[in-house]
Order: structure tokens, then sequence, then C-alpha cells
């Protein structure tokens, strides 16, 4: 039984498993065939103590398409650590369905639900990681450069925040350079950057203070919002320390010509990226919310499916 909390926690090979199995699984849908049912019986159970587009729906619909079943569960009526325990949420959920993922505030309620789970937990976002975009943001760029993605860079623009970790681990992961661009005080943890220079041999990931640095020899560039949820009440101070960072056709006038452009959504356009941008040549941010769904299916078929 494996969960899926953060990248950190699984090997290169099993990495690429999902994402192989979810190219697969995507190419099927695409030439019009229906997926086998490698799910049927099988239920999800999907709790949210925020707001989700593309997750809950890119899961709903995984379940659905192989086969199987979700139960979309919102805080109001579970009260994850609040009306009940974590642990015991986790025990009466373990009793009746086959996985359960969930979008938490704080990632510790994700380990307390995996130490306690007798079924797959799975990370649907929290204060600390979105592995889940990591791996739809990386099928993205894989349909760009191909499978093998060694030497590749990517140059993450803005918050040092839950995307820009699992970015920066599976990179790492996957033989990729990473560059965190981030204002002093919202950059991530040295240690992590540390711990990937010392210990994958071969890929550079660092962060500095300097977006136009960062994107100059970048394949990828991504931004996500410079607010995440939970964080409403900086946002006053936040937005003007981020308006550098902003994601804009003068940003990527200094990155090279094949450069594209990733942002997981939901977008505060005309914040920390621009319309022209979004909506320009370089822009694969659809593409990407639409492989959630296809990543998805790949982490499920493994973790559920023994795919
Ligand atoms: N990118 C992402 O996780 O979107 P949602 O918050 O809409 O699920
Ligand atoms: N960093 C953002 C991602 C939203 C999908 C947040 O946590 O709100």
């Amino acid at each position: 039984m494996t969960h899926f909390i953060d990248i950190v926690d699984h090997s290169t090979d099993w990495l690429q498993h999902v994402l192989d199995v979810a190219h697969a699984l995507r190419a099927q849908r695409q030439a019009g065939q229906t997926n086998q049912p490698i799910l049927a019986g099988k239920t999800l159970a999907m709790i949210f103590e925020k707001p989700s587009l593309r997750t809950r729906v890119s899961f709903q619909q995984a379940m659905y398409e192989l086969g199987g079943n979700g139960i979309v569960l919102h805080q109001q009526e579970v009260g994850l650590g609040q009306r009940e325990s974590v642990a015991d949420v986790t025990r009466v959920l373990c009793g009746m369905v086959q996985g359960i993922m969930a979008r938490v505030f704080e990632h510790e309620k994700l380990r307390q639900m995996a130490e306690h789970a007798t079924v797959p937990v799975i990370n649907a976002l929290s204060d600390h990681s979105h592995p889940c975009q990591a791996l739809a943001d990386i099928m993205t760029i894989r349909d760009e450069f191909g499978e093998d993605l060694t030497g590749r860079t990517m140059a993450f623009v803005g918050d040092g925040n839950n995307v820009s970790r699992s970015l920066a681990r599976l990179c790492s992961k996957l033989g990729m350079n990473f560059t965190l661009a981030a204002p002093e005080g919202y950059t991530l943890e040295s240690e992590l950057f540390d711990r990937i220079n010392r210990d994958v041999p071969g890929v550079t990931a660092k962060q500095i203070s300097d977006p136009i640095e960062a994107v100059k020899d970048a394949d990828v560039i991504v931004t996500d919002t410079f607010v995440s949820m939970g964080q409403e009440e900086e946002k006053e101070q936040r937005l003007p320390i981020f308006a550098p960072y902003q994601v804009n056709a003068k940003l990527l006038s200094q990155a090279p010509e094949h450069a594209i452009v990733l942002h997981c959504l939901p977008a505060y356009r005309g914040v920390e990226i621009t319309d022209e941008i979004m909506d320009g040549p370089r822009s694969r941010v659809f593409p990407e919310a639409h492989n959630r769904l296809h990543a998805q299916k790949g982490l499920l078929a493994v973790l559920l499916g023994n795919a």
C-alpha cells in the first residue's frame, strides 16, 4: 500500500512509471477508446478543506473513466480535526472506500491520515506541497520536449510555495535543473536546495531574487498566484513585493525563444501573469490543466489498481 503525500517519498522509477501510465491512458482516450475499468468496484473519498475546480473534477472524472466511483466530502460536513479527529475520520473511511484524497490547510493532517490509513492517501494540495499538480506539469513538459528531460531547466517565477516546492522536487527526480526567482522573505527553505544539490549529481537547483536571471536559460517558465489559499490576509502586503515577478512580455523577451509558460491555475490575470502571455503562443496553461485528468488517472491506476 502506497501513499502519495510528497514527491520526495518516491523513487524516480516509481514517478516515471506513474507518468508513463498516465500518458498511455491519455493516448487511449485520445484515440477514441475507453479506458479499461481497472478501478471497477473501487471508491475514492475526496475531502476538501479549500475550494477546487481542477483537482475535484480531474479526480472524480478519472475515477469515473476508470470504472470507479468518487465521493466528494466538504470540510463543512466532515469537520476533519474539528467534528472528529483526523485519525477517526481516516479509520472510518478505510472500512468503506479504497482510497482517500484530501486538500488540507495543514500538511500535518495528511501525515496523520497516512499514519492511520489502511488504504492509499493522496495529497490534493496542502500548505506544504501540491504533488499532483507537479505530475501534470511534467506531462505537459514531456509533451513539449520528450520523455527524457535530463538537463532541461525550469524557472519558477514567484512565490516559494506549495507548487514551487513540489516542482523543485520532481524536477530534481527527473534530472531537470530548477531555479526559483522569489523576493526576499518568500523563498523556499534553503535545506531543500542543499539536499537536491548534494544528493542529485548533475542537477542544479537554486533560488535567486532576479526573475530575468532565472528565465534567461529556461526551457519552462512557471508561475502561480502570489497569494495562496489561506494567505488572503497577506494580500495587500504581498502584491507590491511581488509586482516585479509578473510573467509578462518583457520578461519573456529575456527567455529563450523555445521556452514555454505554465501556470497551475487559478490565475489572477494582470497580477502574476498577463493576458498576452496566458493566451499567447508560448502558453501551455490549458493543456496543463487538462493533463490534471490524465495525471490523476495514472496515479489512481498505480495506487488503487496496481497498474
Ligand atoms: N491547480 C489546481 O489545483 O486547481 P484547483 O485549485 O482548481 O483544484
Ligand atoms: N499555490 C496555490 C495553488 C492553487 C492551486 C494555493 O495554494 O492556493
